[in-house]
């Protein structure tokens, strides 16, 4: 299955059914082995990478599984129209005589799907018999025209808000039903004769007795029409014939908003085929595995769709980066509104635990790695996890990467074992033992090598150009030779030729360069300018001094020299030293065209889709360490950008030292990703078995052991290092808890029973790492003895990090400097905590301190120094100037700080003792969350809506949540400068979501008040 993509047809048809057995002789064997009480599995635990198996492929047949399907009534915009039409007569109060109307008391009962089929007869007779009252021009065929009468009535709709939950947007002073009215006057008869009869439908309604409003039952009438025949489509799965809905199994209006709202007309053939699989047919687990840039997020996304809308039931889709998050909850914001489902947030201190439950929608929860963890328990907690129908996972070779791969091997552990009705996908581009995860999940998986844009890989060496090619002996085949003038000045300052290199492409394409280390990012940018012609100045000039003004904007005044310097040439560097919102804007101007090359490290190359035509990787290394091959493979995988280029080219330059490594690394099969449940002296499977006892999922060390053999952990058993049985290890685990103090165990006749105490239940509620649980209780109670609270500095160091200790050496006469400046209240509680004046006088003086201190509790100061500095003066640039250090790295500590605050909020709330911290927490984590002006933080709720952003739109106007949950985008994005209308579109959207989650979630707690318990006491029966 190759490139080339297939114009999306839709019509119902059965696929056929493959046999799946072979798979699943793959799949069983592990389970059985550790099956009951799991205490067979001695391991003999020696370090053996198994030979890989090839993974099985799935490919289904190229029968066309779309045809043409009519529908001219699923875009459900048309029923807003009518909502919106119903408004106008109810406002205006007019009660038209019964002559003058039809007869639409026949629409009256909602209930059956009788009644649904005789009001979309009705109306498709109406409105056809409306169209026919004006000769069709461009468009053929009819529904052409209605549709885009009924696109003008959606865009009037969405740029009123939504009337259900909003009064009337004010500007102007036009209301919203009078807007829709304005429109429908405007180009043709045929609208206006719709319009007509829809009114008069209307006021035949708003007449009627019944206090149901007719259009929101037409509209949950219509569009629930459609996904009754995906539902439907979805029970038949079970007798084993797939009866597809219209598109995919979901409404066309779905279709429509992928071209509306992404540009995607057509799906690609894997796409399709991977959507018609047997298996995704009948919601079995599956890991699917494609090149870079494949279009993988799309068919994730239509299956997300179709469990929400056919399923009713929750989603969790896992990305790694709290930006990814964003992005997502960004751009699904507009099918949420339209679709209606909920969009959720759980990123950084966002989200709620447990979360609200919905009534009537369901959620789809976007989560980073540790937040999905958190949700998943509380949902486990809960009761809940059968209402989650579907689990994504984005990049799942993760599971591989340290202990964040532990989490997500956790969560989907939980999963699997507490909940039979949840399927599980994962996808990724890079992976080497799909085997190995195949048999942990208990999935099928689908392979591809397809890619929209042909990628041709080179190396450099000295002035050749070598074409990787693993047929050949030593991996390389020459291309061409390089033959660049250079001076040498030139020739010394760039001995590689990037200049040249770079020069090939730029500005016409773009080209990415990724360099070992940041430092080199901006060393290279800054040479590369140096030798660029002043034609580069001109191109784009306007929009890079945009730009340029912008990044001062977001450093209150101050721009980096080296962006000031680069930025005029259509270059910019881009690592973890910037910003967020500067990482943003240049992503931006990058993706916009208006830069031409970025200068980055590795981090580039995760998640974000920033591709080029060109992609050099400076040298084969990040920091000293020599690449891996999943890290090379995402590099150069951005190279060329679908749509926009016929290919990419990757250059690889390599001195001659590193050839032979290099050979390896570009022709090598993919890296496998293993179990991290052991790093570091097994901290994860302590907090895993912590967990599980608290969840009370397994309470004895059988059920433990049980539990144990369903992770990725079992399945890699042998390929791991361990030294001890899964009993013994289990035992181990159970023992250093109980030392702990996490849990008990109490004995008898039936064995051991296994309870969490409630340091554990705060530990693992909390999410605190096991290694600081201990100190942070101390530190915390020690807090009790003597709270400091006429300053905040005493609060930020209980909420400071103990992770991050490690990633900051104090400068000591800044430390002091900063120290001098503290009031005497904050002075004495330093000393309380451990730091002494007169240890950081004499460090700064550079004497030899004899007296013992700890030196965490030195440096956490020193960490709570910047944030409570950071609180106060709420300029990062300066702080960083103060402290001397990067203002990305005050960034990731603040936010890594909100997202502490917020475990240590959860912990004390277990904890009796600790009540007088609660409330001080909650506020202490939006504080910290939005370290801004307090008139911002409603702005900056929305996701992806940063400072400098924020600040524009406070200042033209758009106060609050609720002024950008109604403005029209068009004139957003016309009033605030550099607003593209497309990022207008999904700040409203998002803003949108916000006030309906935050409206929905009153709404539940009213009903719940208002709703008598169903065990009420009733008066005593007489005997
Ligand atoms: N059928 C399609 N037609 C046109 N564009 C598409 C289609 N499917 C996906 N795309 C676009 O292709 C780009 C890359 O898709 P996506 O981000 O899903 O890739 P990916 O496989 O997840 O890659 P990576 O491994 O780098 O994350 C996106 O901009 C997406 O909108
Ligand atoms: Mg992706």
């Amino acid at each position: 299955m190759h490139a080339g993509s297939r114009e999306i047809k839709v019509k119902r048809v059965s696929s056929r059914k493959r046999s799946r057995d072979n798979l699943k002789s793959h799949l069983t064997p592990v389970r059985k082995r550790g099956g009951g009480g799991g205490g067979g599995c001695s391991i003999n635990w020696r370090f053996s990478i198994m030979a890989d198996i090839p993974a099985a492929e799935f490919c289904s047949d190229s029968e066309d599984l779309f045809g043409d399907y009519d529908s001219i009534l699923e875009d459900s915009s048309f029923l807003a129209k009518l909502d919106d039409a119903e408004q106008t007569e109810r406002q205006r109060d007019v009660r038209p005589s019964a002559a003058d109307q039809p007869d639409f008391t026949s629409l009256r009962p909602p209930k059956d799907a009788v009644w649904k089929q005789s009001c979309e007869d009705f109306l498709t007779d109406s409105i056809l018999d409306a169209l026919g009252d004006e000769p069709l021009e461009e468009l053929p065929p009819s529904q052409q025209q209605f549709q885009e009468q009924v696109e003008n009535a959606k865009r009037s709709r969405l740029q009123d808000g939504d009337k259900t939950s909003t009064p009337l947007r004010d500007a102007g002073g036009k209301s919203a039903a009078g807007n829709v009215e304005d429109k429908s006057k405007r180009p043709a008869r045929a609208r206006r004769s719709v319009t007509e009869q829809l009114k008069r439908t209307m006021v035949s309604n708003a007449a009627s007795p019944s206090s149901i409003s007719r259009t929101v039952v037409l509209k949950e009438a219509v569009v629930s029409e459609e996904i009754s025949v995906a539902m439907q489509a979805m029970e038949t799965v079970s007798a084993e014939t797939t009866d597809l809905g219209p598109f995919f199994g979901l409404p066309t209006k779905v279709k429509d908003l992928m071209y509306k709202l992404r540009g995607i007309k057509t799906l690609y053939d894997w796409q399709e085929t991977c959507l018609n699989l047997d298996c995704v047919q009948q919601r079995k687990n599956l890991i699917y595995s494609l090149p870079t840039s494949g279009g993988k997020t799309l068919v994730a996304e239509i299956l997300i769709l179709r469990e929400l809308l056919c399923r009713k039931k929750d989603c969790l889709f896992i990305l790694p980066y709290i930006s990814l998050v964003q992005e997502k909850v960004r751009g699904l914001a507009s099918f949420g509104l339209e679709l209606d489902f909920m969009v959720e947030e759980y990123a950084g201190s966002k989200g709620r635990f447990p979360p609200v439950k919905r009534r009537n929608k369901a959620s789809l929860y976007i989560a980073t790695i540790e937040k999905a963890h958190s949700l998943v328990n509380s949902l486990i907690e809960s009761g809940r996890v059968d209402n989650l129908g579907l689990v994504v996972v984005d990049e799942l070779h993760m599971l591989g990467d340290g202990s964040r791969g532990a989490v997500i091997e956790m969560t989907l552990a939980k999963v699997l074992y507490t909940s039979k009705s949840t399927q599980i996908i994962g996808m990724s581009a890079t992976l080497g033992n799909i085997r190995d995860l195949q048999m942990f999940l208990r999935a099928e998986n689908y392979t591809n090598d397809f890619r929209p844009v042909q990628l041709k890989e080179f190396v450099k060496l000295r002035d050749t150009i070598y074409e990787v090619d693993p047929k050949e002996e030593d991996c390389f085949r020459f291309s061409r030779l390089l033959n660049f003038k250079y001076s040498s000045g030139m020739q010394k300052l760039d001995p590689d030729h990037i200049i040249a290199l770079v020069t090939e492409v730029i500005p016409a394409h773009s080209c990415l360069v990724f360099c070992p280390t940041k430092k080199n990012c901006e060393n290279v940018a800054g040479m590369i300018c140096k030798y660029l012609k002043e034609d580069f100045l001109r191109h784009r000039e306007a929009e890079k001094a945009i730009l340029l003004r912008e990044l001062r904007d977001t450093g209150n005044g101050s721009v980096c020299p080296v962006l000031r310097r680069t930025v005029p040439y259509g270059l910019a560097y881009h690592h973890s030293g910037l910003t967020s919102e500067e990482r943003k804007l240049v992503e931006e101007a990058y993706s916009s065209g208006v830069l031409c090359l970025l200068t980055c490290t590795s981090t580039l190359a995760a998640g974000i889709n920033l591709p080029a035509r060109r992609v050099i990787l400076r040298s084969p290394y990040v920091a000293t360490d020599f690449l891996k091959r999943s890290q090379y493979k995402q590099m150069v995988g951005r190279a060329g950008r679908a749509g926009i280029d016929t290919e990419g080219e990757s250059i690889l330059i390599l001195q001659d030292k590193d050839r032979n490594m290099a050979q390896t690394l570009v022709c090598s099969p993919m890296e496998n990703c293993y179990s991290n449940l052991l790093l570091h002296d097994g901290k994860g499977l302590l907090s895993l078995i912590l967990s599980l006892i608290g969840l009370n999922i397994t309470t004895s060390p059988d059920q433990l052991r049980d539990f144990l053999c369903g992770t990725l952990l079992y399945v890699q058993q042998r390929q791991l290092c361990v030294d001890k049985s899964l009993r013994e290890a289990v035992q181990r685990s159970v023992d250093l808890l109980r030392d702990k103090d996490l849990i008990t165990v109490t004995e008898d006749s039936h064995g051991q029973t296994l309870q969490v105490t409630a340091l554990g239940k705060a530990t693992y509620k909390g999410s605190v790492d096991l290694t600081y649980s201990g100190v942070l209780y101390r530190d915390l109670s020690k807090g009790l003895e003597g709270l400091l609270l006429n300053s905040c500095l005493h609060l930020v160091y209980l909420v400071t990090p103990y992770d991050m200790i490690t990633q900051c050496k104090p400068d000591w006469m800044t430390y002091y400097r900063q120290f001098t400046l503290l009031s005497a209240a904050e002075q004495k509680m330093s000393a309380a905590v451990g730091v002494p004046e007169s240890f950081i006088a004499r460090k700064a003086a550079g004497q030899t301190v004899k007296k013992s201190v700890n030196l965490e509790v030195v440096g956490r100061l020193y960490l709570a120094l910047v944030l409570f500095t950071l609180l106060k003066e709420t300029d990062l640039w300066s702080v960083a100037d103060k402290f001397q250090l990067s203002r990305g790295f005050i960034q990731s500590l603040l936010s890594s700080s909100s997202a502490f605050c917020s475990c240590v909020l959860h912990f004390t709330e277990e904890l009796e003792e600790f009540w007088p911290f609660r409330a001080l927490l909650k506020e202490l984590t939006r504080r910290l969350s939005y370290c801004v002006k307090a008139e911002l933080v409603p702005l900056m709720e929305v996701a992806g809506v940063m400072e400098v952003r924020a600040k524009q739109l406070y200042n033209a106007g758009y106060k609050t949540l609720t002024h950008l949950a109604n403005a029209d985008p068009a004139i957003l994005s016309e009033t605030i400068e550099n607003l593209f209308r497309k990022q207008a579109d999904q700040i409203v959207a998002s803003a949108k979501m916000l006030v309906n989650e935050k409206a929905a979630a009153l709404q539940e707690e009213v009903d719940e008040l208002l709703t008598a318990p169903s065990d009420l006491p009733t008066a005593p029966q007489p005997n």
